[in-house]
């Protein structure tokens, strides 16, 4: 029998899923992206050597995975390129292994002239998203619209150039008519894009079958790699200020090509805080020196854009409502280091706008905006907890956060990541064994703790 697991983000982005997908992959045969694109940034870091994948999977560090994109990602093929030599040249073989779904709609340079055009006209109505720039956005436009070009186009090259020419037309027209800005150079595109054919064309695959025999194969393991974070998807984040993908654990199947029921494992993932990078609604968000506490300690910096990230307490009615949504078999918090020394600590359990209480964030930008949270307080610890890797040495301070957090969400925390290193984590359970006692919400840590101090 083989086992899926899917990892995704619960808060905005930058959750650590990275270190967890890498830490994970050491016993995984295939790690798949299924959404988003080169917007992503996931940081590695094993033995002090830091690497930053934006589209590859973070399962590429460990040489015997193999690595899929599935059609749900959209695919910048100079991105992914740069990537692959960046890796190759640091020794890495990458390319027998990486197997990219012919259906990706790629993300070309006019997308990426809108994407800014669109944020620079936002800039002057102050009603600026903070996207990334890389084209995401209307590079999903055209998936739905119908419009798009995908990677089995550009291999088929006999109609590429027309096809390319007849986007390039209505982007430019955008650009001129709408955005006031310069015109795309039709042959520029058309001779770069010429030159990732033959690159990319060993990399094509049908993804659906691969993972279909990977899946029919005995004792293999598939891990899932969401990017971006639960409260910017499209549907369920505080729109308009999310990604334009769906982020949820759902989309493994669709973005991938799997069945839903082939999904085994939901692992949802969480700082011991929040962050958020670009604007939009953040109830918890500390303006404050506090605030600067946490940005400082949990260097929080995008891994894509290098904007700082805004800090703020951790949202339980938020984390409340991803569980309604996909249904979190764990709960991965990571970052606890950053919080040692911080007394007292503030959890958000609900909000109110007006006198009136909602349990979860309302839909409508203006009303998330006008969201004032509800907190309960906790105390904090002044032990260090970084790189520990037993429940057990955990202060009883911590012991009793993440037992309130494992409460109010009604999920288990199952892994505690305490420092950046793939080795700096607690692993309460294995993802990818079976589960040896029925969850009780609230008492799995603190069994964890006194039975074993962890399960790996
Ligand atoms: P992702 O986009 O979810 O993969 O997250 P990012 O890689 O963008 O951001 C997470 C950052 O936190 C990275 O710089 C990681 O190296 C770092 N990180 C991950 N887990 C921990 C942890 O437990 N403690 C500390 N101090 N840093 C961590
Ligand atoms: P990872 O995978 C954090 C945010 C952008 C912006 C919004 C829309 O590293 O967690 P886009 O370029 O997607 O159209 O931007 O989404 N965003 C992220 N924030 N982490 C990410 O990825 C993000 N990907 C997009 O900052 O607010
Ligand atoms: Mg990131």
């Amino acid at each position: 029998m083989s086992r899926s697991v899917v990892l995704f983000g619960t808060q905005w982005g930058d959750e650590g899923k990275g270190k967890v997908v890498d830490l994970l992959s050491e016993q995984a045969d295939a790690v798949v992206r299924f959404q988003g694109g080169h917007n992503a940034g996931h940081t590695v870091v094993v033995g002090g050597r830091s690497t930053i994948l934006h589209l590859l999977p973070s399962g590429i560090l460990h040489p015997k995975v193999h690595c899929f994109l599935g059609s749900g990602v959209v695919l910048s093929p100079p991105a992914l390129l740069e990537e692959i030599a960046y890796l190759e040249k640091g020794g890495l073989p990458v390319r027998d292994r990486l197997h990219v779904s012919s259906a990706c709609p790629l993300v070309l340079p006019c997308h990426q002239a809108l994407d800014q055009a669109l944020e620079s006209m936002r800039k002057s109505k102050k009603q600026v998203i903070g996207t990334t720039q890389r084209g995401i956005g209307p590079a999903y436009e055209d998936k739905v619209a119908r419009r798009a070009l995908r990677l089995c186009d550009l291999m088929e090259t006999g109609g590429w150039e027309e096809q390319l020419r007849e986007l390039l037309d209505y982007y430019n027209f955008l650009l001129e008519h709408w955005c006031k800005q310069d015109l795309m150079d039709v042959n520029a595109v058309l001779d770069a894009s010429l030159a990732w054919v033959e690159p990319l064309r060993p990399l094509v695959s049908d993804v659906p079958a691969r993972l279909a025999t990977l899946r029919g194969a005995p004792n293999t393991k598939l891990l899932f790699e969401g990017a971006q974070g639960m409260l910017l998807d499209m549907d369920h984040g505080t729109y308009p200020y999310v990604t334009s993908s769906n982020t949820a654990a759902a989309v493994a199947a669709t973005g991938a090509g799997v069945p839903p029921r082939s999904i085994d494992y939901v692992l949802g993932i969480s700082k011991a805080y929040c962050t958020r990078v670009g604007a939009g609604p953040f109830p918890t968000e500390l303006k404050d020196a506090l605030g600067e506490r946490l940005s400082d300690r949990g260097m929080e910096f995008g891994s894509t854009t290098g904007r700082a990230r805004r800090c703020g307490w951790l949202d339980a009615a938020s984390l409340r409502r991803v569980h309604q949504i996909n249904g979190l078999d764990g709960l991965c918090l990571t970052k606890l280091d950053v919080l040692d020394g911080i007394d007292p600590l503030q959890l958000c359990i609900g909000y109110e706008v007006d006198g009136v209480r909602y349990r979860a964030l309302p839909d409508g930008a203006s009303l998330q905006a006008r969201c004032r949270p509800i907190y309960e307080e906790l105390p904090g610890w002044q032990k260090s907890t970084s790189g520990l890797v037993l429940a057990s040495e955990l202060p009883h301070q911590a012991v009793a956060y993440l037992r309130r957090v494992e409460e109010l969400v009604e999920v288990p925390v199952t892994m505690i990541s305490t420092g950046k290193d793939r080795r700096d984590t607690i692993i309460l359970e294995d993802p990818y064994a079976d589960r040896q006692a029925a969850f009780v919400p609230g008492e799995h840590i603190e069994q964890a703790v006194a039975m074993h101090g962890t399960f790996s």
